[in-house]
């Protein structure tokens, strides 16, 4: 379990293969298993497959048990898992589990006032003729919204078409784990549970008056019980079930135990403070550059706090919810291969387990919107529509442009044909990245000074060394942005500059000490790094 290189698909936006409807599907990624096999990674995070109306991405689920049509089917489902078995991936799906959508069966007949499945969300009385509380949705607006016939508003943490599930009606979670052996059954060997640090809600719904509500519903009192729960019946039954949790708005003493070994809870989690460093006072729609220091200080403090406690944190700095970390830490235009390896490197050589997000192997970045119409994304469109009221149109297009989703979301760039090379259809209805001409597949896989090729090599050395999975992490008074894994005899060094200046060196290095192991420029020197300059040297 433990040497695992994992890679993130968003299917939409991925690959599409025969049906020429201009969306990703489930043979567009049985066709690339060969291309990921060659990567070198281990496991595959698919975004959600199952049936659902899409105003989330899939997010919101309607049918756990079968496949969205735009996907494919169950026979190519079925047939994704004998083909990535083949090649010994296995593949880990997305369970969300903190919600539904609202055209699910359980809340259509919560609707119709039917008690056992009004028990299956958080449905509250008006208080003095309002909303229960004042808490604000992810999305935009309140978390309730009423529904005249019963005169009950229903809880919706994030959209109003995903209700939160009630995870204290133990009938509701035994549905909910008939639902993962069903998965597990099928041969998918993992499970990433979206939110999962939301299930547990508390017993008295109260007015936030210093912010939007979040603390009074993450990581709530049941949580690690349903965790367990959870393990329990479904993870623990089969020694190859992995699971990564989302555990957001949290902090390190709350998540550690989610996935402290021995805890009979999680695999890792993935925690999203060190992302939150471009988020002014928290909040994330403002415009910021990445506070490099907090960021470096963040990591730091999680890496060593997770060792000491003997817990596994997700390491990653992309996903389908975060602007690419290409543009946001780096400089995707005078250093993109720079940048890009260096971000991953640094990253995915920490104690933990890597993760990358579809296309930051080639080093894909941000979109570019003209208008503020170009975006699709609901979360975006939701906290625009708020947003509109307080500043103007040119400054909310520079804070959607550098903090919406949409811009992970462009299509995967094979090559330089049509579309990406992504589909075979005249039409699509996706983002594209006028980039992929230049930035694409195709002109990176034989080339060896390419992102694509670095990746390559850092998966290779990372899943082969247990230095890397087993060996301590150590930081450094002196220096920044560098650290030290050891085992046994062994050191491994790992340092890098972040900036587009070139940056002193204030460690004591002896370059003919050590052997270097991956260098993102031709030449080392032991007073300088090159703007972007990744080092890994292994002491001799
Ligand atoms: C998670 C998903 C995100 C989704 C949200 C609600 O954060 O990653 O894409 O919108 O949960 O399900």
């Amino acid at each position: 379990m433990k040497n695992e290189f994992i890679y993130q698909i968003f299917p939409q936006t991925f690959c599409e293969v025969g049906s020429k409807r201009g969306i990703g599907n489930i043979k567009g990624i049985i066709s690339k298993l060969d291309y990921l096999k060659a990567l070198g990674i281990t496991r595959i995070w698919i975004s959600p497959l199952t049936k659902s109306p899409f105003k989330d991405s899939g997010y919101d689920v309607s049918d756990y048990y079968n496949i969205n049509n735009m996907f494919g089917n169950m026979d190519d489902f079925e047939q994704l898992i004998i083909e990535s078995k083949k090649r010994e991936l296995s593949i880990i799906i997305d369970i969300v589990f903190n919600h539904t959508s609202n055209q699910h069966n359980w809340f259509k007949k919560a609707l119709l006032g039917d008690k056992k499945y009004l028990n299956y969300y958080i449905f509250k009385d008006p208080v003095n003729g309002k909303e229960p509380t004042n808490w604000k949705s992810k999305m935009g607006g309140s978390v309730w919204e009423y529904v005249p016939k019963l005169n009950k508003y229903y809880l919706h943490l994030f959209e109003k078409s995903q209700p939160d599930l009630n995870w204290k009606n133990e009938v509701l979670r035994k549905e909910l784990i008939n639902i993962l052996k069903f998965w597990r059954d099928k041969g998918v060997d993992g499970f990433r549970l979206d939110v999962c640090n939301l299930y547990s809600k508390p017993k008295d719904y109260k007015d936030d008056e210093i912010g939007d509500g979040r603390r009074f519903y993450t990581d709530g009192e049941e949580l690690e019980n349903y965790l367990k729960y959870l393990n329990y019946e479904v993870f623990c039954r089969d020694k190859n079930i992995f699971t990564v949790g989302e555990v957001s708005s949290t902090t390190k003493e709350k998540s550690f135990n989610y996935a402290k070994n021995n805890n009979n809870e999680l695999d890792c989690i993935f925690t999203f403070l060190h992302l939150k460093v471009d988020y002014f006072n928290n909040y994330k729609w403002t415009y910021m550059k990445p506070d490099l220091l907090q960021f470096w200080n963040m990591q730091k403090e999680w890496q060593l706090y997770f060792q000491e406690n003997d817990s596994n944190l997700a390491l990653f700095m992309n996903n389908h919810d975060q602007p690419r970390a290409i543009s946001r830490f780096g400089n995707d235009k005078s250093y993109h291969y720079e940048s890009a390896t260096s971000i991953f490197g640094f990253i995915s050589l920490m104690r933990g387990i890597p993760f990358i997000y579809q296309g930051e192997e080639i080093g894909m970045t941000n979109m570019h919107f003209d208008n503020l119409d170009d975006f699709k994304d609901v979360e975006t469109i939701g906290n625009a529509e708020e947003l509109k009221n307080t500043i103007n149109n040119n400054d909310l297009l520079n804070i959607l442009r550098s903090k919406s989703r949409d811009n992970a979301r462009s299509v995967m760039q094979w090559s330089s044909d049509k579309y990406a090379g992504f589909t075979e259809a005249d039409n699509i209805n996706l983002h594209i990245n006028k980039n992929y001409i230049n930035i694409n597949v195709d002109k990176q896989k034989n080339n060896t000074k390419s992102v694509l090729y670095f990746y390559k090599k850092l998966i290779d050395i990372r899943t082969k060394d247990p230095i890397f999975v087993d060996g301590k992490i150590e930081f450094f008074k002196e220096q920044n942005f560098a650290y030290k894994r050891m085992l046994d005899y062994r050191e491994i060094l790992v340092l890098t500059n972040w900036t587009s200046c070139k940056e002193n060196i204030k460690l004591k290095l002896k370059l003919n000490e050590w052997k270097v192991v991956l260098n993102n420029y031709s030449s080392i020197n032991n007073k300088v790094l090159e703007p972007y300059q990744l080092i890994v040297l292994e002491r001799i």
